[in-house]
C-alpha cells in the first residue's frame, strides 16, 4: 500500500509536466491554434497544412514557439488531424500535398536551419497516405538542397532550390580582396524516382551581383569573408521568368531591371512563393507573397520596410504594353509585417490563403480580399515567436499504418475511455468494446461519432477491466482497431509493487486470467 501511494505520487508529479491535450496520446503536444477570426462557411474545403517552429532562441525562463515543432494537419476549428512530430526530424518546413504517380503524397523539407541567413540544408521526404516514407529526394551534382522550393512538375519531376557558396572576385561590387564568397542561387529539376538532374539554372550565370539591393560591404546579406558568411546577393528582389531551354531570362518583374512598368500597388520587396496562375491573350497572371520587409529576427533589428504591412498579391502582366497591374491585394488583420518567409496560395474556389511567415499566422480571404479566417499558430507563451514558412489548404485522405491509440481513466463516477488515431481522416464512428472484471466475453460498451482528434466514451457507474475500440468508416466498414487495454485497477498491489521495484522485464500478468499485459 505504501508503494502504491508512492506510485500515485509519482504519477501526480509526472502529470504536472505533461499537458494532457490527449489522454490516449500523452506523447503529443501539438500547437494550439489561436483562432482570432473563426472560419466562415465560405472557406475552401480541405485541411490546413502548416509546420510551425520556434523562431526565437529560448531564453532561460520562457519557451517560445510550439513545444513540438513539426508538420501538422488541422481542421478549420483548430482540431488536430495529424501531428508529424517524429515523422519528420530536426527542422521540417514547406509542408505540402503534391501529386505524384497519380497519388496525393505529403512532401516536406527536413534538415538543418540557419536562421541568420534563412538557408536550409537537407532533403525533401515524401510520405504516402499511410504516412509511410515513399521517397527521399536530395539535390544532385554534389549540392545540398535548401528548404525554399519544392514544386512538383507534371507528376514525375520536381524543382528544388540550392544556396551554393562560390568563390569569385567581388572587387567590382565594392568588396575587399578577402571578400570572395558569394551565394549562387541554383534551381534544379530532378526526376523524383531516380534523383537525376534534368535541368539546372545558376543565378550567377544570369543575374549580375550589381543588381543586388543589399550591398556586400554592409554585411547585412553576408560579408563574403568565408563560405558560411557568403554574400547572399540574390535573395531575391525581382521575379524572373526563365527560358526552360537555355536558362536565359525572358523577363524580370520588379527590382532594378524590371521589364515591366509597375502600376500602383504592384511594387514588392523580399517576396516569396511567386506562382504562375494562368495566361490569357497577352496577359500572364501570377501570385506572390510580398514581405515588404527584410531583417534579422534575432537581434530586434528593424531592417528595411517598403510598405506598412506584408501582403498576398495577384498581379496581371501584360507582355504587349509591358505593364504590371495589381488584380487584388490580401492584407493582414493585425498589421502583420514579416521579415522572412510567407506564402500565398490561390485556392480552386478563388479564395486566397496567406501565411505571414515570421509572424506565425495565416489568413484566408475571399477573392475580393475580405478576411474570413485568421489564426495564430500557437497560444499563450508558446504563441510568442512562432514562425511558419508556408501554409496551404489541401484535400487529403489519411489512413495510418499506425494502430489507433486507446486509454481509460477511472474516477469516482466510473470509467472514461479515450481513443485517437493520428492522421486518420476516414473514421466516422468509434465502437468501444470491453467488459468489467466479473463479466465474461467483451461486448459493445457504446458507439460515439468521431467529432475531434480524440473521442471519449463515458461509462458512469461502471469500472471496466478491459477496453478496446474499432474505427468504423462512413459506409460501416471497420478500418482499424486498437489493442486491448487492460485496466490497472484489476491488477494486484503485488504486481504494481514489483513494477516499482524495477522488475519490469518480466511480463506482467493479471491475477485473474494470467494473460500477458505487455
Ligand atoms: C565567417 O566570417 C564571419 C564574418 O567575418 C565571422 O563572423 C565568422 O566567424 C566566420 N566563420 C567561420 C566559420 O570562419
Ligand atoms: C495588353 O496591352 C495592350 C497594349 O496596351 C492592349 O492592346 C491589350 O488589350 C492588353 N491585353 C489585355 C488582355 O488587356
Ligand atoms: C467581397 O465579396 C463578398 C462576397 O461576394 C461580399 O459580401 C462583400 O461585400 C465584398 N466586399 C467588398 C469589400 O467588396
Ligand atoms: C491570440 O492572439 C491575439 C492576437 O495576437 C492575442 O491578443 C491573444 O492574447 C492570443 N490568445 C492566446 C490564448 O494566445
Ligand atoms: C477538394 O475537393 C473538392 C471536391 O473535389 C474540390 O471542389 C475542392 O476544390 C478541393 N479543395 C482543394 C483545397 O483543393
Amino acid at each position: 500500500m505504501r508503494l502504491r501511494k508512492a506510485l500515485t505520487a509519482f504519477w501526480l508529479c509526472r502529470s504536472a509536466t505533461a499537458d494532457f491535450q490527449y489522454r490516449s496520446r500523452p506523447d503529443l503536444s501539438p500547437p494550439r491554434l489561436n483562432i482570432t477570426l473563426p472560419a466562415t462557411k465560405d472557406v475552401g474545403t480541405g485541411y490546413l497544412f502548416v509546420a510551425p517552429f520556434a523562431g526565437l532562441p529560448d531564453t532561460s525562463h520562457v519557451q517560445h514557439g510550439p513545444r513540438q515543432a513539426g508538420p501538422c494537419i488541422f481542421r478549420d476549428d483548430g482540431d488536430l488531424v495529424w501531428s508529424g512530430y517524429g515523422y519528420y526530424s530536426i527542422w521540417a518546413t514547406n509542408f505540402q500535398v503534391v501529386q505524384w504517380q497519380g497519388q496525393a503524397v505529403l512532401a516536406c523539407f527536413e534538415g538543418d536551419h540557419n536562421p541568420n541567413y534563412g538557408h536550409g540544408h537537407g532533403h525533401v521526404t515524401l510520405l504516402g497516405r499511410h504516412y509511410e516514407t515513399v521517397r527521399e529526394l536530395r539535390a544532385g551534382r554534389h549540392k545540398i538542397s535548401d528548404k525554399h522550393k519544392f514544386q512538383a512538375v507534371g507528376g514525375d519531376t520536381a524543382l528544388i532550390q540550392i544556396y551554393q557558396p562560390e568563390a569569385r572576385d567581388l572587387n567590382a561590387y565594392g568588396a575587399e580582396t578577402e571578400q570572395v564568397w558569394i551565394v549562387n542561387a541554383i534551381v534544379q529539376e530532378l526526376n523524383i524516382v531516380t534523383g537525376e538532374v534534368l535541368f539546372e539554372w545558376s543565378g550567377l550565370d544570369h543575374v549580375s551581383p550589381d543588381k543586388s539591393t543589399l550591398p556586400v560591404t554592409k554585411g547585412q546579406a553576408g560579408s563574403g569573408y568565408n563560405s558560411s558568411d557568403a554574400w547572399d546577393y540574390f535573395h531575391i528582389n525581382s521575379y524572373p521568368k526563365i527560358n526552360g531551354m537555355d536558362g536565359s531570362i525572358i523577363w524580370r518583374l520588379g527590382g532594378k531591371q524590371s521589364t515591366f512598368k509597375l502600376d500602383k500597388g504592384v511594387k514588392f520587396c523580399f517576396q516569396h512563393h511567386a506562382r504562375w496562375l494562368q495566361q490569357y491573350d497577352d496577359v500572364e497572371v501570377i501570385s506572390l507573397y510580398d514581405n515588404s520587409a527584410h531583417g534579422s529576427e534575432a537581434n530586434g533589428d528593424d531592417g528595411l520596410h517598403t510598405a506598412p504591412t506584408s501582403s498576398g498579391k495577384i498581379l496581371e502582366l501584360n507582355t504587349t504594353s509591358w505593364t504590371a497591374e495589381l488584380v487584388q491585394g490580401f492584407y493582414p488583420p493585425d498589421g502583420l509585417l514579416s521579415k522572412s518567409q510567407g506564402s500565398t496560395q490561390v485556392l480552386p474556389n478563388g479564395n486566397v490563403l496567406v501565411n505571414w511567415g515570421s509572424e506565425g499566422a495565416m489568413t484566408e480571404c475571399l477573392p475580393n480580399g475580405t478576411v474570413i479566417f485568421h489564426a495564430y499558430m500557437d497560444s499563450g507563451e508558446l504563441g510568442a515567436g512562432v514562425q511558419n514558412y508556408r501554409a496551404h489548404r489541401y484535400n487529403w485522405t489519411g489512413v495510418p499504418y499506425e494502430e489507433p491509440a486507446v486509454a481509460a481513466n477511472d474516477d469516482e463516477y466510473g470509467t472514461s475511455v479515450y481513443v485517437s488515431w493520428n492522421g486518420d481522416t476516414e473514421t466516422n464512428l468509434w465502437r468501444f468494446l470491453g467488459n468489467t472484471a466479473d463479466e465474461g466475453e467483451p461486448y459493445t460498451l457504446g458507439e460515439v461519432p468521431r467529432t475531434s482528434f480524440e473521442t471519449v466514451l463515458s461509462l458512469p457507474g461502471k469500472k471496466v477491466s478491459r477496453v478496446s475500440a474499432v474505427a468504423v468508416s462512413e459506409v460501416g466498414e471497420v478500418i482499424g482497431s486498437t489493442r486491448v487495454e487492460s485496466r490497472p485497477d484489476v491488477l494486484s498491489d503485488r504486481i504494481i509493487a514489483s513494477q516499482v521495484d524495477g522488475e519490469t522485464e518480466r511480463p506482467l500478468r493479471t491475477r485473474k486470467t494470467g494473460k500477458n499485459l505487455v
